[in-house]
């Protein structure tokens, strides 16, 4: 075992026990290695094909990939169908748990008669193969059923995160002309009915004698209050759906039909509609879900704790998980109502044996304190996963400790919307782990990391960090940006065009080991004095500090620095700031990674802006750093946590 100079252990390898009975054993790698189209051929062998493919990859028309294209199936036949044919129909598909306390548990056969309602409804709206559908909902069940039913029609969905506004709505319709939206009459928040359908309708309104796209609004009642109706165009889920035939039989659709379109922020305001087909998508996605958390169906509870708004929620909660037959926890509301101890509960109730969460929670968990896991039998967990940014060693160390009773497997997976599926992480019972690093490109996955030019980076290298890119295609990657392949191609595949690679936009370094750790995107790297200094190690130092719950930095124009750093920093409750503790902060990260990275300013500060779906915004941080007026702030959860900031910043 090696250790940190901190004293901390820094390489968790495999337990035996664990390795015994893993779903992936180390030949994957050489399997993969060896004839990487014959092995996900393999993989594609998952899932249920219709028509068998022929083909695995065409590349010819790069960077647009064809995978397993000859080849027909149906997701949504894949999902739920085969399953209950299988005989596993009465196997618990969805444990669902409402915000304010009801709940749902929906087996597989109740989940085909759902789904088979939907569909047959939204056949007899008219909606045929390739038109797109918005789906615009919180975590009700019926919003997986509507993911589902699109999949069995081959109706394209489109996603909109509930918590988006009306204009964000708008856009991402009129982008897609879509031609239905599905909703709710509102959603639980805190232990109130917030509306929703409110929303809807101020999207669709005419923008002057523009009307928009969509023909009919479909919506579920949850939480009973009264919406506004247009008579003709809106419909009720219950008097529609529930009323139509619980029999459908799915058709088969080629490889690379669409399946879905998911928007996500790019550069430039608009966002960019990422699009996602089948056979490769629904391969990737099940494998992953299967290899990297160890699932095994029929036996395991799994949890992912994401929003559907977003792509952790269509790879792991609908479409993976589905494929491979998972038992799963949806639950629908904040981990704070009606108290900080609901995830914990609901991982006790469910007996929750997998947990994939987001480095943002568990530094919220850490701010709330240990004795509240502390107080709830956790033992059921045996594999924890996180996902979304750069998990800094501390939350790493305390999520292991506190919820895996310093024996569970942590896989950081690394991934991104683009990518559909995960690409980096550690195979629990084969790749050691150490906290903060993705490790290694999962079997069948190929990256490298490389300088400006395309030069491989020296291992070890810490301050030329270097860029993450996927050198050869993979079966779930995105197929282009929804009516803009222009962007497509400029946005990924320009920066290597000689080399003909993907590029992530991500920063990463490869350890002495080889080890790969991704170090955030590429605008988030400061570069003080010439030494690219990366956001989230700064972080990390700040957060491996008692005093600090939370940090964010980012880089400030600097008249002789080219950059200074800048910290935000949220103090753990239990802190009173005093006059040195600034200062004290400040020699930490000195210490812990070099004085190049000492920040320049930190500010202690109340809250930090973030995204709904809890990215930190940087780039209103650096506005604020730089005395600038504030940009767009619209995807901001609480515009008031700026006043805050202002006041609480010295
Ligand atoms: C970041 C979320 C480090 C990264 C699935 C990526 C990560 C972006 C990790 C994609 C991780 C995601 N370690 N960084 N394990 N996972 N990221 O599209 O910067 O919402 O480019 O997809 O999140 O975010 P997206």
């Amino acid at each position: 075992m090696t250790e940190t100079a901190a004293g901390h252990q820094d390489s968790y390898p495999p337990s035996a026990e664990f390795a015994a009975a893993a779903n992936a054993g180390a030949e994957l790698y050489e399997r993969a290695d060896a004839d990487r189209e014959g092995f996900w051929a393999e993989q594609a062998r998952r899932l249920h094909w219709h028509t068998p493919f022929t083909q695995v990859l065409d590349w010819d028309d790069a960077p647009v990939a064809r995978w397993f294209a000859d080849g027909e199936l149906n997701i949504s036949y894949n999902c739920v169908d085969r399953h209950v044919l299988d005989g596993h129909g009465d196997q618990v598909a969805i444990h669902w748990e409402g915000e304010p306390g009801d709940s749902r548990a929906i087996t597989y056969r109740e989940l085909l008669e759902e789904v088979s309602r939907a569909a047959n409804y939204l056949t007899e709206l008219g909606l045929v193969a390739g038109d797109r559908v918005a789906i615009y909902m919180p975590m009700v069940p019926e919003a997986i059923v509507a993911m589902l039913a699109c999949a069995r029609l081959g109706l394209t969905h489109s996603v909109v995160f509930a918590g988006f506004s009306p204009s964000a709505l708008r856009q991402r319709v009129d982008d897609a002309q879509a031609r239905l939206v599905i909703t709710t009459d509102g959603q639980w928040r805190r232990g109130k009915p917030a509306p929703l359908k409110e929303a809807v309708d101020e999207a669709l309104a005419a923008k002057g004698d523009v009307p928009s796209s969509v023909e009919h609004v479909l919506v579920v009642r949850r939480v009973g209050t009264e919406v506004p109706w247009t008579d003709g165009r809106d419909l009720w889920w219950h008097e529609t759906v529930s009323a139509a035939s619980p029999v459908h039989e799915a058709q088969p659709f080629p490889a690379e039909h669409p399946l879905f379109i998911l928007y996500t922020s790019g550069t430039t305001g608009k966002p960019k509609g990422i699009l996602h087909t089948s056979g490769g998508y629904l391969t990737q996605t099940a494998y992953t879900h299967h290899n990297v958390f160890d699932h095994k169906a029929g036996q395991d509870v799994y949890w992912c704790t994401a929003d559907i708004g977003w792509v952790t929620g269509h790879s792991y909660i609908v479409y993976g998980p589905l494929a491979n037959r998972a038992t799963q926890v949806v639950y629908e509301g904040t981990p704070n109502s009606p108290n900080e101890h609901r995830h914990f509960e609901i991982i006790e109730k469910y007996g929750v044996t997998i947990y994939y969460t987001a480095p943002t929670l568990i530094r919220t968990f850490m701010k709330w304190g240990r004795e509240i896991p502390d107080a709830h039998n956790l033992t059921g967990l045996r594999l924890l996963g996180s996902v979304g940014e750069p998990i800094n060693p501390e939350a790493w160390r305390w999520y292991r400790e506190v919820f895996g009773d310093n024996k569970t497997p942590i896989v950081d997976t690394w991934w991104q919307t683009e990518t559909g599926a995960i690409m980096i992480s550690p195979l629990p019972g084969v790749t050691d782990a150490k906290p903060g690093a993705a490790m290694r490109p999962l079997p069948g996955i190929s990256a490298k990391v490389v300088d400006e030019e395309g030069k491989a980076v020296q291992l070890g290298e810490t301050e030329a960090n270097g860029y993450l890119v996927l050198d050869k295609p993979w079966p779930s990657m995105l197929r282009g940006i929804w009516g803009d392949m222009d962007r497509y191609r400029s946005t990924y595949w320009e920066r290597y065009a000689e080399q003909g690679w993907y590029f992530a936009g991500d920063g990463a370094k490869l350890d002495t080991d080889g080890d790969l750790w991704v170090l955030g995107r590429v605008d988030d790297v400061m570069n003080v004095s010439g030494h690219r200094i990366s956001t989230a190690e700064v972080e990390s130092a700040l957060v491996g500090h008692p005093s600090v719950a939370e940090a964010a930095v980012v880089g400030a124009t600097d008249p002789t620095t080219g950059q200074g750093i800048v910290a935000f920093v949220i103090l753990t409750g239990a802190t009173t700031p005093d006059d040195t503790l600034v200062d004290t902060l400040k020699a930490e990260v000195s210490k812990q990674i070099s004085p190049i990275a000492k920040p320049r300013e930190i500010h202690i500060v109340p809250e930090l802006p973030k995204t709904r779906s809890g990215k930190i915004m940087r780039r209103l941080l650096r506005d604020i750093a730089e005395g600038r007026e504030l940009g767009d702030t619209s995807t901001l959860v609480d515009p008031a946590v700026f006043e805050a900031i202002r006041t609480g910043g010295n």
